[in-house]
């Protein structure tokens, strides 16, 4: 199952803000289709944002054009105006910068080159995200064993990538080794990702999922009812800090306190080694209507009253077990460890 598709030179996703009621598939005509679509999280996912934005410049890419320079010129608005829509996921930044390197290495070109040197380089990061997910499935699975429960937040599967997935890339590798596996997933509120997407990928999958609200993980813990947890990420620092969705810094904390290993699993093109620590990391700030209702369908709060709603949150490396990449599996002291595996 894929969450987007480019055939026959169109760009198609599945509306995740639909599922899991409705599987429903739409086209990206315009750029301004593509940047709305990331914008309200009908694609998302750190990796899947990286690879739909470099497909959505090909698609810019067909408008016309007076001149080369014209192309050049509005293709750099471009790039920027993907880049800012959601600023915490790195694979943003890092797959249209690696568009934007391709393109600028050829400016002198006729445009119609240009536009294939796009294509070209956004089925390459497609490609390439979904081998990754393979990869970093088959180092996972070697951490799990036959009768482990584990704990997910938010998703990070075939719906948040290209591939299999990050952190369920390790559940599906292990689940078609015939391990035998039990995932909770957090419900990851406000928008629900844990309840919408990944009990949806996992059961139609047919890999083992119980469903809990956010609050109800520490009290498993707590009962010896989860052996590991492995959770995604949207940027990880050179000291291995780890920004993912709002809530898995609490798990983490949980976690440590009841020494449960707690573990992430991220491809190279998530790791910002520009970035010392986690307090740099820029954290997108959501809309209140996103906690003061669900899914701005049922009003749950009165509807003046102030709300907080950082979308992610910064996991301290110390909290961290160890990082689970494509390249292997990094563990403490994370300094020196990512820089030899991920390097610069
Ligand atoms: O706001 P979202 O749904 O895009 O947030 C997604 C997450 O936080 C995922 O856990 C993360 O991107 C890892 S996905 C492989």
């Amino acid at each position: 199952m894929n969450a987007i598709k480019f055939k026959n030179n169109r760009l198609f996703y599945i509306d995740q803000t639909a599922l899991p009621v409705k599987e429903v598939w739409k086209e990206c005509l315009r750029l301004e289709d593509g940047w709305s679509a990331i914008k309200k999280l009908e694609v998302r996912g750190a990796p899947l944002i990286g690879v739909f934005a470099a497909y959505c410049l090909y698609i810019w890419s067909k408008g016309p054009v007076s001149s080369g320079k014209d192309f050049m010129r509005r293709f750099a608005r471009a790039v920027v105006y993907l880049r800012e829509c959601r600023p915490t996921a790195v694979n943003l930044a890092w797959a249209l910068k690696r568009v934007m390197l391709a393109v600028e290495a050829n400016q002198d070109k006729p445009v119609t080159q240009l536009r294939e040197i796009i294509l070209n380089e956004a089925q390459a990061i497609h490609d390439e995200d979904v081998l990754l997910c393979a990869r970093i499935g088959e180092y996972g699975n070697k951490l799990i064993k036959s009768g482990d429960n584990i704990l997910t937040h938010c998703n990070a599967g075939f719906l948040a990538t290209s591939g299999d997935g990050t952190a369920l890339s390790v559940i599906y590798a292990a689940h078609a080794a015939g391990k035998k596996i039990h995932v909770f997933a957090d419900e990851t509120r406000p928008l629900l990702q844990g309840a919408r997407l990944t009990a949806w990928e996992l059961s139609r999958n047919n890999v083992p999922v119980t469903l809990i609200c956010d609050n109800m993980a520490a009290v498993l813990m707590a009962k010896d009812k989860i052996d590991k947890i492995i959770v995604g990420a949207d940027r990880i620092t050179a000291a291995g800090d780890v920004a993912n969705k709002i809530g898995t810094y609490s798990v983490a904390v949980n976690a440590a306190y009841h020494k449960i290993p707690f573990y992430v699993a991220a491809p190279f093109s998530t790791f910002d080694l520009t970035l010392k620590s986690g307090d740099e990391i820029p954290i997108e700030e959501r809309a209140h209507d996103e906690v003061r209702t669900v899914l701005g369908k049922v009003t749950i709060a009165p509807k003046k009253v102030n709300a907080y709603n950082p979308s992610f949150d910064v996991t301290p490396a110390k909290l961290v077990t160890a990082i689970i990449t494509d390249r292997g599996v990094v563990y403490p002291p994370f300094k020196q460890n990512i820089k030899k595996l991920i390097g610069q």
